[in-house]
């Protein structure tokens, strides 16, 4: 999956955005919302509001589309002990929810998983916006969520080209900094961060998206400055001053043959070199297209045979049309509409065709339980997910196993359907 960087950088900027209908939660008690499911459909119902967001170019969707519905909650597993044994089910969190851990949508996370990663906070921009400041609060608050709940909590990230502030990369004259600089505010970074949570954080994202897609290493300040064999120096660094977290290495479109192998070489090396790299994230934010089931199959077998265990870490599945599937520059009504075909609602035979890929995609991930340690879905309802404004703004996606409401959609009841029988 190639991609244009439209960073999304924060919660407030997701609850900016948000143009989805403005529905009432339906006020269930997702607390005992352990659910396994049927699925109808009924009449599409036009929304009674649309919030400020929505594209003004919207006319009335045709009379004759019927609207996926959400599951009817009924008493099962929930994921995490539908799995358990397999995997660990994950999620990522933005504040909204670890800052609310009476709301719904806490509850669900506490029902459902088991480990939980952070969508920003943890990041350079958010928890060390300047040189000589760190904001905890929400990190902290984020760290306490998974450890009242019994959850793993994950780290995200150490090493990125994104979400870094150009402070990082400047010396206190403005100028590029050396070297000896960055290593210097790399360690400080790093070692302020293991202080305050060390093996509450279980897991780390050491290096996000060093590779390109051809499988070279990719042009950043990071390398840039520290040389090319920047990946392997950062990983020597924490692997001192985080001793008791696992250390990953973490990047998008894993199923490329290209990036794949050089992935797995990168590691390979650094083992043979007595630097521990501990497991491979595969990103996984996939779309209906891209990877094939049969990419994603490799992929997981040739980390397999490597003897790299796998985290999914950032699973959503995009639904909506690529913008190279649109043609035309100037976006008018007509192209509007076309990349943004599911303002109303996720038509049923939609739905039906995503919640299939979704449990073929489970059945790949549970054939390879050996070597995947933990899927984690980048977000817990469609409403919030980043893939509503990337790489196009303002769009309704569908892209979680929760809709905005909060209910199991069919992609819950086909992914719980892969689950593997219990002894
Ligand atoms: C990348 C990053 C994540 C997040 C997503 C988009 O995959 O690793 O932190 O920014 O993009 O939300």
């Amino acid at each position: 999956m190639g991609r244009e960087v439209l960073p999304v950088t924060d919660a407030e900027s997701y609850l900016r955005s948000t143009r989805r209908f403005s529905t009432p939660f339906a006020g269930s008690a997702l607390a005992s919302l352990a659910l396994a499911c049927g699925s109808g459909v009924t009449e599409r119902q036009p929304p009674s509001a649309h919030s400020a967001g929505a594209p003004s170019t919207s006319s009335e969707p045709p009379a004759d589309v019927i609207c996926a519905e959400p599951l009817e909650p009924k008493a099962g597993p929930s994921l995490q002990q539908a799995f358990e044994g397999a995997f660990t089910m994950g999620v990522a969190l933005d504040p909204t929810t670890f800052a609310n851990p009476e709301s719904e949508s806490a509850e669900l996370v506490k029902t459902h998983f088991a480990q939980i990663s952070p969508e920003n906070v943890l990041k350079w921009s958010e928890i060390h916006p300047t040189k000589t400041q760190y904001r905890f609060n929400d990190a902290d608050r984020f760290v306490e969520f998974g450890e009242q709940n019994g959850m793993a909590v994950y780290g995200h990230v150490l090493v990125w080209h994104q979400q870094t502030p150009d402070w990082v990369f400047q010396d206190d004259a403005g100028q590029p900094i050396s070297a000896e600089g960055l290593w210097a505010r790399l360690e400080e970074h790093v070692a302020t961060l293991a202080e305050r949570y060390g093996a509450r954080i279980g897991t780390w994202d050491v290096v996000n998206e060093a590779l390109m897609d051809d499988g070279s290493l990719r042009e950043s300040p990071w390398r840039t400055i520290l040389g090319d064999d920047y990946v392997a120096e950062v990983f020597e660094l924490v692997s001192r001053l985080m001793p008791d977290s696992r250390l990953i290495y973490n990047d998008y479109s894993m199923f490329l043959p290209a990036k794949r192998d050089a992935a797995a070489a990168m590691i390979l090396d650094m083992r043979a070199r007595d630097i521990r790299v501990d497991a491979v994230g595969m990103q996984g934010h996939y779309n209906l297209r891209r990877p094939t089931l049969d990419e994603v199959d490799a992929a997981l077998a040739t980390f397999a045979e490597a003897g790299i265990e796998v985290l999914v870490t950032e699973l959503d599945l995009d639904v909506l049309p690529s913008q190279r599937d649109v043609q035309g520059a100037d976006l008018d009504a007509v192209e509007a509409n076309a990349l943004d075909p599911y303002r109303y609602c996720l038509p049923a035979d939609v739905d039906a065709t995503v919640a299939e890929h979704w449990g073929r995609l489970f059945e790949v991930f549970v054939r390879h339980r050996e070597s995947l340690a933990t899927v984690t879905f980048w977000g817990v309802s469609d409403e919030r997910s980043w893939l509503n404004d990337w790489p196009v703004r303002g769009r309704t996606n569908y892209p979680l196993l929760f809709n905005d409401q909060l209910q199991p959609k069919t992609n819950f009841a086909k992914v719980l359907e892969q689950a593997p029988p219990r002894d």
